[in-house]
């Protein structure tokens, strides 16, 4: 019985991962868990996942997005929307709970956000996720660690191996090796050289 529930498993990953596969452009190594899911509203070459990359959360790349994911880096329970450009670097920790987004994803406008909604949910059209909408290139760079229910805003770099302390909303550039956190995250320390 045990035998034959973990081939079940077994299946149900592997069936889980082949569809997966075919929306993104990655290698064998790269794996989902049947939690992971991939919404890819355009191109399969817009996301690009490294060698041994896991994903357990949600990735989500629009029409003219981009979705860039370094080797060995972990994506948790998380969920990322590319709209114009994610790029994540090599190592990078993403725990659950955390945001990442490029975009606003919906506009200012309470009017045009009420049209995209009845038009989304009465019409099945989707909502535009680019007019009137601002949307800038958000980076984590190489070995950043990003804590529990963090939430990564628009056009922010995260310099290389920073820490984001978990609760925090980044709403500006992080400094490479420094520690992060609050809302808006602020600096706590910097990582000394030994501890890098
Ligand atoms: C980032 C982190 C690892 C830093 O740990 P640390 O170096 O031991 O930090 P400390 O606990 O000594 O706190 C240092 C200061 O930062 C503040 N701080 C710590 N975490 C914070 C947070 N999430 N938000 C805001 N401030 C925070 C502390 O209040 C303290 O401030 P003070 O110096 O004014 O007293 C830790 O704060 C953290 O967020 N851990 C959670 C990691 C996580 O989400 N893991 C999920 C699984 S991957």
């Amino acid at each position: 019985m045990i035998r034959l529930l973990s081939l079940l498993n077994f299946v149900a990953v592997w069936f889980h991962n082949s569809k997966a596969r075919r929306f993104v452009e990655c290698e064998e190594s790269v794996k989902f868990t049947r939690n992971a899911f991939v919404y890819n509203h355009g191109d399969k070459k817009n996301i690009k996942l490294g060698s041994h990359v896991l994903i357990d959360g949600i990735i989500e790349c629009y029409e003219k997005g981009e979705l860039i994911v370094g080797d060995f880096s972990y994506i948790g329970r998380a969920r990322v929307f590319a709209a114009h450009c994610v790029d994540i670097g090599k190592g990078v920790y993403i725990s659950d709970g955390v945001v990442v987004m490029d975009s606003d994803l919906h506009p200012i406008s309470g009017r045009k956000r009420y049209d995209d909604l009845v038009a989304w949910r009465r019409d099945g059209v989707f909502p535009d996720v680019y007019t009137d909408i601002i949307y800038k290139k958000t980076v984590l760079a190489d070995f950043v660690w990003v804590g529990a229910n963090v939430s990564i805003l628009k056009g922010v770099t995260i310099g290389e191996g920073a820490i984001i302390a978990a609760g925090s909303v980044v709403t500006k550039d992080v400094e490479a090796w420094t520690i992060v956190g609050g809302n808006p995250a602020k600096l706590i320390r910097e990582i000394p050289e030994h501890e890098r």
